[in-house]
């Protein structure tokens, strides 16, 4: 199998499992019970968040475990909106966002509240002057995604920190999800408040997520009950995720400096055996992050292609349908400004840290395969 559909979700780590394993069989006490078992347990989640801070480079009680980056994306978006809205009732976003944030800031325009849709450029990146124009007195705020889950643009998120240094009554969430371990991004004196990141993107397990929260951030929470989690997100801890989250979290930062590098070097040989490919359309710009490669070839049927390329065992993806204008395009690559037919046919590969140039050029042969069978069926 070559699989190349890490974007969706990544292949969980022998050890990620291992310590889930461990920790579910051996710490499966409630850490609010007050018997010495309970406690042992919450010890574990202490040392936990503590380790998961260090890497981070936060304060341990700015680690809040979520169930993934859908939920870390809620809390965040809705909670602020919830606990500041007698400030003000305007947020801003962009145009490409992952649909965690679309759709959470649809309901809220629902609930009343109004959302600035920023637009992207044809690379996918949001203009600062378009950022620093939206911002109203009422603005609570901003949430912008650091890379972009279908082309891999890179949103300018130092400078958006900057901005919203400015603004102190505003606040600033990025989506992390695709970001982590592939671009790296400080949260400390960023003007970052909150981030979300996602477990199963690094390695680890589906259900498992971390939301930065800033200390001086007030969130109304999506879940109240018993008042774990700093009373963000009540309901008995899931440890044994916490720990396999952290482990994924440990791998990718030992991993992260060659790993990074050597997705660079795959990346640049991908898109030039792909752009020697007649009608193929780079969508994903040259400054994007590492691990994704999104390109189109119009007139191309990309489901009929994903099936061929199947049949050998070869997994990549496209991004289309959801929430467009057109039920097959791609709304990020429509957002970019590309037309109909390239914003229909969008394929996309994403790689992890364990991809092989060799399966990178096996999938380009079987590519070119799959689609001189095409052709010969469309004749
Ligand atoms: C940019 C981005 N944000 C959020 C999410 C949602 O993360 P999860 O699947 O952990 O809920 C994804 C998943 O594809 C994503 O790519």
């Amino acid at each position: 199998m070559i699989y190349l559909d890490n974007s969706a979700t990544t292949k969980p780590d022998p050890s990620v499992l291992k310590s889930f394993d461990q920790v579910s069989s051996n710490f499966f006490a409630n850490p609010s019970s007050i018997h010495q078992f309970g406690g042992e347990t919450e010890q574990l989640l202490v040392r936990t968040r503590k380790q998961v801070a260090e890497i981070l480079k936060v304060d341990k009680d700015e680690v809040v475990f979520t169930s993934g980056g859908t939920e870390g994306n809620n809390t965040a978006i809705k909670g602020i909106a919830l606990e500041h809205q007698n400030r003000g009732k305007h947020i801003i976003t962009s145009e490409i966002e992952h649909p965690s944030v679309l759709e959470a800031c649809h309901g809220l325009e629902m609930l009343g509240f109004n959302i600035t849709y920023l637009p992207v450029n044809q690379d996918g990146i949001i203009s600062l002057q378009d950022l620093e124009h939206a911002i109203r007195e009422d603005t609570i705020l901003i949430s912008i995604m650091h890379v972009n889950n279908e082309i891999g643009s890179i949103q300018p998120i130092k400078e958006v920190g900057n901005i919203a240094k400015q603004h102190p009554k505003l606040f600033l969430h990025v989506d992390d999800v695709q970001g982590l371990g592939k671009v790296p991004l400080t949260l400390r004196d960023s003007g970052i408040d909150l981030c979300s990141f996602s477990g199963h993107k690094i390695n680890g397990l589906k259900g498992t997520g971390i939301l930065y929260v800033n200390k001086h951030t007030k969130l109304f929470p999506l879940l109240h009950g018993g008042g774990q989690e700093q009373s963000l997100r009540s309901g008995t801890e899931n440890i044994a995720g916490a720990v396999a989250m952290a482990r994924a979290l440990r791998l990718m930062k030992e991993r992260e400096v060659q790993g990074i590098k050597k997705l660079y070097d795959l990346q640049k040989n991908l898109r030039n055996a792909l752009l020697k490919i007649t009608g193929v359309k780079m969508n994903t710009p040259e400054t994007a992050a590492p691990h994704i490669v999104n390109f189109s070839m119009p007139g191309v049927k990309p489901e009929v292609i994903i099936h061929m390329l199947g049949e050998r065992e070869i997994f990549i993806s496209t991004k289309s349908a959801c929430s467009s204008k057109q039920k097959d395009e791609s709304m990020v690559l429509a957002a970019c400004g590309f037309n109909g037919k390239r914003s229909a046919s969008g394929f996309r590969v994403s790689m992890s840290y364990d991809t092989t140039a060799e399966e990178i050029s096996h999938f380009i042969e079987a590519l070119k395969k799959a689609i001189q069978q095409f052709k010969e069926v469309m004749e």
